[in-house]
């Protein structure tokens, strides 16, 4: 089927109290193997793309390869970019086919972030497409993402911050953080469960990788209806491709196929982790 948009999937996750899972991918084979898991899973599922993917490839290759994954699959599938750190990449992801992006201005004062943030937005709407940001900093270091995240998402702020920018989604920030944890994170649930009571719009949880089961469901119990995992799956496809390479093949279909095994069931796990299976 044609990419469908967030907007209509984090709603129906709202509604029936589960998370879509939204898996960062670098390549081809990572696009094949979160949509085989979404196949097998009956889940509708968000591909996303940092800006430092961006770099490695264009906007339009990316959504190009999605798209046509897409229009193979039998579950929802939705395009989106993930950080987006200018109001230009925003613009280019939608002018690609990108069905969905976050303006991330988690950076720059409470006025600036509103101000960007309300501009991707008037873009965004032309093409009926929805925005995600960011309130607070989720700090940690992942990809060419980089920040302290000493900055929770302040629920006295959150409405204000919703209305004014119109966005579709908020990302919070509660203690998780991105790439590898070096000491247990602690998630900040009851804040969470604060803003929610001000913030109707679906809210979403960075830094995903390496939290446990129970920290996740904790958070979809209190309305987190995204869900972003991108360090694990890098660290799966890489494993997956060391462990073929010992074989020394010459072929690089040869370990494509194993970094794609490894994703696949990564993504497996987690979409049953966030109650998403059986939901497409
Ligand atoms: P992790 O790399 O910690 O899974 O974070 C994913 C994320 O938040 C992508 O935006
Ligand atoms: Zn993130």
């Amino acid at each position: 089927m044609p990419l469908v948009t967030t907007l209509e999937m984090l709603k129906d996750a709202q509604q029936k109290h589960y998370a879509v899972g939204a898996f960062n991918i670098e390549n081809m084979e990572m696009a094949q193997a979160v949509i085989a898991a979404a196949e097998a899973q009956r889940a509708p599922v968000i591909i996303q793309t940092t800006p430092g993917t961006l770099k490695y490839a264009k906007p339009a290759t990316y959504a190009a390869i999605v798209t046509s994954l897409a229009k193979e699959a039998t579950v929802p599938v939705a395009m989106h970019l993930d950080h987006g750190d200018s109001y230009e990449l925003a613009v280019e992801c939608l002018n690609a086919g990108y069905s969905s992006v976050m303006i991330d201005g988690s950076r720059l004062s409470f006025e600036d972030n509103i101000a960007q943030a309300a501009k991707v937005v008037a873009e965004a709407q032309k093409l009926s497409v929805p925005v995600e940001a960011e309130l607070g900093k989720v700090g940690g270091k992942e990809d060419t993402l980089e920040d302290a995240g000493d900055e929770y998402t302040d629920p006295a702020k959150a409405a204000e911050y919703a209305s004014r920018t119109g966005i579709s989604s908020l990302a919070v920030a509660i203690g998780t953080a991105h790439g590898v944890y070096s000491k247990k994170p602690v998630l900040d649930v009851e804040r969470l469960k604060a803003i929610r009571k001000v913030v109707e719009i679906p809210l979403v949880l960075h830094g995903a990788s390496g939290l446990t089961t129970e920290q996740v469901q904790s958070c979809i119990a209190e309305g987190i209806c995204k869900v972003n995992f991108a360090t694990e799956l890098r660290i799966a496809y890489t494993e997956g491709v060391k462990e073929a390479l010992e074989k020394n093949p010459i072929d690089p279909k040869a370990y494509g196929k194993a970094g794609r095994a490894k994703v696949q069931a990564l993504v497996e796990k987690w979409m049953k982790d966030c109650n998403a299976s059986g939901k497409a």
